[in-house]
């Protein structure tokens, strides 16, 4: 269920980030959310006559009384939220859900890899570490593109300060102004080699979020270390295929454009109800979502399986590569869009 949030604070962190304060306008207290889940939000934009969904992760730690989520300036909505939206306006969420989320009160050690604006859901997790596990090792990587695009300066310096918390910061540039120590702590990428020894316990986790290829370094980095899989968590705010894979993916499932050509019908078995897709939209699981049709979704780029359905008649195109290969006869809404009628098990 959509609710509704008033946005009561609106901060800038950096040259193209503004962080959101959002209390329920219905005066009720916030519901409870692991650190690293998000908001599913509906954006009702000028200029567009269809809703649009957007995600945004949690970027503090849980308060009944407000969420604070913090975006990038990207592209339609993330634009229309930075340039527009003011204190006092209205938007609509749905949550807090995602696959992505620490449990703090575990005691093996963290460690977290942000690049850019992926440092939202690790610094909820660090926080919350920070304040309600002080005993558990944390280690923040932090890799920014130069000082104008360093969010959260204070806040995750702040996190020093804990004995449990390592942080690392690192810029691609550094410029003449920058301080070594205050305002970065190492230039270029990010270095695995600072994990400390503590990390060699077998149930460490390990938490990544950021661009595509820094999250396909780290993990890589880390498998190469004989880190077990399934310690290894990510978080994608993008498809995590390279641009010219998404590119060429794209154009040849451009066969499956449906303009022109005789409108494709999606039959939800169990809703009983028949809709005439439209193309759109990203997804079957945000056409759907318009349509007041839930599919449970966790991670929203096919890596998670939460959203798998049973495909019982049709066939869909994938707009991206997905880390789940879904078996014949399922498919993963959030990534995929139908090219012939469809029959779904929802
Ligand atoms: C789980 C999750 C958490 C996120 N948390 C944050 C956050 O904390 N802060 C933040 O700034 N952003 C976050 N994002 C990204 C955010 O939801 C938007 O994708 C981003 O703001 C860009 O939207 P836009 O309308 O501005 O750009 P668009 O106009 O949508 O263009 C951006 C590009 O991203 C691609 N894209 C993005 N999402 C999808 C999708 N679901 N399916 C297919 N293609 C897609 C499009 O191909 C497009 O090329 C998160 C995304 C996910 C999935
Ligand atoms: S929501 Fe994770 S695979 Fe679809």
């Amino acid at each position: 269920m959509y609710k509704k949030y008033k946005i009561v604070r609106k901060v800038k962190e950096s040259s193209l980030v503004y962080s959101l304060y959002l209390e329920p306008l219905d005066g009720a207290v916030t519901e409870p959310f692991l650190p690293g889940q998000h908001l599913m939000f509906r954006f009702t934009i000028p200029g567009s006559d269809i809703p649009l969904f957007r995600y945004y992760s949690f970027s503090e730690i849980y308060d009944p009384k407000f969420y604070r989520v913090s975006i990038k300036k990207e592209g339609v909505v993330s634009s229309y939220i930075f340039d527009h939206l003011q204190v006092g306006e209205i938007v609509e969420a749905k949550g807090p859900q995602g696959t992505f989320a620490l449990e703090v009160e575990k005691d093996h050690p963290v460690a977290l890899f942000a690049g850019g604006i992926g440092i939202t859901p690790l610094l909820s997790m660090a926080k919350a570490i920070a304040l309600i596990n002080p005993a558990r090792r944390v280690a923040l990587f932090y890799g920014v593109n130069d000082r104008d695009n360093h969010s959260f300066k204070e806040e995750v310096s702040a996190l020093k300060a804990y004995p449990n918390i390592q942080v690392h910061t690192f810029y691609n540039n550094v410029t003449p102004a920058d301080v070594a120590g205050a305002d970065y702590d190492y230039q270029g990428f990010i270095d695995l080699n600072l994990l400390h020894s503590d990390f060699k316990d077998a149930q460490s986790g390990y938490y990544i979020c950021g661009p595509a290829p820094m999250m396909h370094f780290v993990e890589n980095s880390l498998l190469e270390r004989g880190v077990d899989a399934n310690q290894i968590h990510m978080e994608s705010f993008a498809s995590l295929a390279a641009p010219e894979e998404t590119e060429t993916e794209v154009a040849a499932g451009a066969e499956g454009d449906t303009t022109g050509k005789e409108a494709i019908k999606i039959y939800y078995n169990r809703e009983g109800r028949e809709l005439e897709w439209d193309s759109r939209y990203r997804s079957i699981l945000e056409f759907s979502e318009a349509h007041d049709i839930e599919i449970v979704s966790g991670c929203l780029f096919g890596d998670c399986g939460t959203c798998l359905t049973t495909l019982m008649k049709g066939e869909v195109k994938y707009m991206h590569p997905t880390m789940i290969e879904p078996a014949a006869g399922d498919c993963l809404p959030c990534s995929c869009v139908p090219v012939t009628d469809i029959v779904l098990d929802v």
